[in-house]
This record gives C-alpha cells, structure tokens and sequence, in this order.
C-alpha cells in the first residue's frame, strides 16, 4: 500500500484550467513534475492570472509550451507567455507551415519524443481537424487538442478529405494509446477532463466506426447543432 501511495505521488500532476477565449470555453493544461517541479503548458489561452498563480501554488516553473495546434483559442497566451518565461514553445513542423504561426522561441518537430526539464513528451501526429495537429502523451496523460474530445471528435468544418484523415487518425490513437491512458481534451461537452481511454472507447461514438466511409458519412451528417456549445466537465 505504501509503495503505490508512493509511486503515485511520483507521477505529474495534472491541473487543468478553466479558460475563456471570447465565448468559447476551454481547458488549458499544466503539467507538473512532483520531484523537479518542472512544468509545461498545453495550449494556453484565457486568463494569465490563472497560470501564475496555478504555477505559484505549486512551486513550479515554466519549461514549456505545447501546441496541439494553431486555432487562435488554443495559442492566445504564447506570445505573453514567452515573454514573461522565456520558454520555448513546440507546435509540429506541419502546423507551423500551415497555419503560418510564428514567435520567438518556437520549434518546429517531427513525430520523435523529447524532454523538457524531467518530463518526457512523446508526440502523436493526428491530423485532420488542422493538418498538423497533435496529441501529446506525456506518462500516462493524452493532451488530445480538438482531435479527440470525451464526448466526440472535432471537426473538420465539412472537408470530406480532411475528416477521412481524421477517422486515421483516430485509429491511430486506438492502436497506439493504452487503456488507462488518460484523455484530456481541449473542450468539454459537459464530462470532465481526465477520464480513461477505456471508458472513451466504449462510449465515444466515434470511436465505434471500422471503416473510413460510414465514419465520414457520419461526422459530416447534416443538422448538427451546437459544434461549439462547449460546456465545462461536472
Ligand atoms: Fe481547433
């Protein structure tokens, strides 16, 4: 008992943060090194005040920015945070090219692991809702952006050739990520952030589909209302 009471006071902590970008809600995340107290950020957006003091409170210090990819309500705090911090900030070679993001401090990836400070990121290339979108696992955590949420998947806004790279994308995570993993999306359709893989696959509809054609027929249904009614997780 007292070893894994150990063991999981070793793994990061997880704190994710409650945004506002305009209307839209959506969760940033840190992540946080028990030993080091190395942190990293995924897609900061919002309110900086929220950041500092989630930092502070943990006696953690900014390594890192990653980027799952370059829609505005997921890179608002970058440029802030750069100056302020004087990290460096990861977005995927494709998503740079693509979207034509730029700051200081930013580099470019391929699909190979790195670490900041003591945490290890290993990137999953998950293309579709933007061309170079990423999921990155860091433990046993999967920052899914808007690629993958509890309750869904994201969008690819009526591109037939973009959400069939989407439906690979999402057997891609099906083959790759294990079942405790656990999802931490950009977006809450009302569940909160942090279930497991497991219980995704089972209930994310998604997630059912074995081929390319009814996954496309699907998601690109007609009627769908409220793509952007996000709520928060209860
Ligand atoms: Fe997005």
């Amino acid at each position: 008992m007292s070893l894994s009471i150990r063991q999981d006071s070793l793994k990061l902590q997880v704190i994710p943060l409650r945004m506002y970008f305009l209307v839209i809600k959506n969760y940033s995340y840190l992540g946080i090194n028990p030993v080091s107290h190395d942190a990293v950020i995924i897609d900061p957006t919002g309110e900086m005040e929220k950041i500092e003091q989630a930092l502070e409170k943990a006696d953690a210090v900014l390594r890192g920015i990653l980027i799952t990819h370059a829609h505005p309500d997921h890179i608002q705090l970058v440029k802030p945070l750069v100056k302020k911090y004087s990290c460096p900030v990861w977005m995927s070679r494709k998503e740079i090219v693509t979207s034509g993001f730029n700051c200081d401090r930013l580099i470019g990836f391929d699909e190979i692991p790195w670490s900041v400070g003591q945490i290890k990121i290993k990137p999953f290339f998950t293309p579709g809702h933007t061309p170079g979108s990423v999921c990155y696992l860091v433990e046993d955590n999967l920052f899914t952006g808007d690629t993958l949420f509890t309750e869904g998947c994201g969008s690819c806004f009526g591109d037939r050739a973009a959400t069939q790279v989407l439906y690979n994308s999402l057997q891609y995570l099906k083959r790759e990520i294990t079942p405790e993993t656990r999802i931490f999306p950009g977006h809450s359709y009302g569940k909160k952030p942090g279930n497991s893989f497991s219980s995704l696959l089972q209930e994310n509809i998604y997630l059912q589909f074995n081929n390319s054609v009814d996954f496309c027929a699907f998601r690109l249904r007609k009627g769908q209302k409220n793509l952007f009614n996000f709520r928060w997780g209860a």
